[in-house]
């Protein structure tokens, strides 16, 4: 089936020009000012993978303990990861003991952190990596560790100190709205005092989503913004996920740029739930969006095409643009559904994501169609690595989709000289 697009025939098409003009014309003024995250933060994170396991005698392997941080951060380094951009090893809850010590100093937990923290992120460093952790903007964490509050200084120096490079702040058990938002402007005051370079990357959008959180603020005050509902193993929930921040697209587009970036959540490409094409389609999504890409997968045992996707330089290139800008749905009409996003250098990337449930089908577009009438395109399929030809205006580009799959490509005016793809 040939699809081809006119796009004033949807009312979905007209609401969402709308938006994009509007979040077009109001540039993403708004940024934390500490000088990090000028792309989207990439790196791991063990929470969808390995969760709270505690015990470490009956499940070693897949224990929340300082060996496998240091594990996943020997792979990254050796094993094509940190080279193709991934750069924060994260912990997530669980490493702390349930008490601090008597200076109320945060202590994480002696049997499975014996070496402490600083010597984690001595490890984790002296592989060319990062080292991050996580806290909570309440009295305790979501599985019951120490919360942050009534110690926001403390534990500012004290991360400092231990040579941390990244918190990501949760907000179980917080204080109600007001407490809560104060919390994070003293955190990330609390973290500009300590001088050492830290990104703040912040779950106060997600837990005040029923209080109409202040984006601007939440903006002007996080490097990263997670402000939905948690990833979880599972397909239909990338895909609730991936719904939300396209309905917000207006709003999101314009707290989004460099120095504070949307984080969709965890990266789950290599666990048990997706396909390889729901796979590849949330690898294309979460980059075209700009979001962080943070994976949650034991990459001791990374299947090697689902390694390939995480690897995919290209696709990197285009959520690590420099700009910075969010990529934005520019059309809807069941199954497909298309993005685009603005890049560098006047170039742009689209996807073209099919939710058919049958078999794979053409999908036509045009450069007219995606936003950029103008000019004459060299076009790059950025998934498959091969150069598809020039497109100009109503040329049609004519792609077929894998059901539950995308489409990925970079678009460079083809009278640039060098047509260079990253
Ligand atoms: C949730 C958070 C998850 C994970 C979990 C840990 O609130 O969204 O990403 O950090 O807490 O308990």
């Amino acid at each position: 089936m040939q699809l081809l697009i006119d796009i004033h025939q949807t009312e979905t098409m007209r609401t969402i020009l709308l938006f994009i003009s509007v979040s077009l014309a109001v540039s993403a003024v708004y940024s934390l000012d500490n000088g990090l995250a000028r792309t989207p933060p990439m790196g791991w994170n063990p929470w969808v993978r390995f969760r709270c396991t505690v015990d470490c005698v009956n499940d070693p392997e897949n224990c929340i303990r300082e060996e496998l941080f240091m594990e996943m951060a020997d792979i990254v380094a050796s094993e094509g990861y940190k080279d193709a951009g991934y750069e924060f090893i994260n912990m997530d809850d669980c490493w702390m003991s349930k008490q601090r010590d008597a200076q109320g100093i945060l202590q994480p937990d002696p049997q499975r952190f014996p070496s402490g923290i600083k010597a984690l992120a001595d490890y984790v460093h002296s592989k060319g990596l990062k080292f991050g952790l996580y806290q909570d903007m309440g009295t305790e964490t979501c599985d019951g560790y120490p919360g942050i509050w009534g110690h926001i200084e403390t534990d500012a120096k004290t991360y400092a100190e231990w040579g941390v490079d990244y918190v990501k702040m949760d907000g179980c058990h917080n204080l109600g709205p007001t407490l809560f938002g104060e919390g994070f402007v003293n955190m990330t005051r609390a973290l500009n005092e300590t001088k050492r370079p830290i990104v703040f990357s912040c779950e106060w959008g997600f837990d005040m989503r029923a209080h109409n959180p202040n984006y601007t603020d939440i903006a002007l005050h996080c490097n990263s913004m997670r402000q939905y509902n948690d990833v979880q193993d599972s397909w239909d929930q990338v895909i609730n996920i991936l719904n939300w921040y396209t309905w917000e697209q207006q709003v999101m587009s314009q707290v989004n740029g460099p120095g504070n970036f949307i984080d969709m959540d965890f990266i789950v490409v290599g666990d048990f739930a997706l396909s390889f094409e729901q796979a590849q389609s949330q690898f294309a999504l979460w980059s075209i969006m700009s979001s962080a890409l943070l994976m949650s997968s034991d990459l001791r045992k990374m299947d090697p095409k689902m390694k390939e996707i995480l690897l995919n330089r290209e696709v990197i290139a285009i959520n690590q643009d420099k700009l910075g800008k969010m990529g934005l749905m520019i059309y809807s009409k069941s199954p497909y559904e298309v993005w685009a996003k603005e890049l560098d250098n006047d170039c742009f990337a689209a996807v073209i994501f099919s939710k058919a449930t049958d078999m794979p089908h053409n999908f036509t577009v045009t450069m007219t169609m995606l936003g950029y009438p103008k000019l004459p395109y060299a076009v790059r399929d950025v998934i498959n690595h091969k150069d598809l030809g020039t497109f100009v205006k109503d040329k049609p580009l004519s792609l077929k989709v894998n059901p539950s799959g995308v489409r990925m490509f970079k678009a460079v005016p083809s009278k640039k000289k060098g047509f260079k793809v990253y």
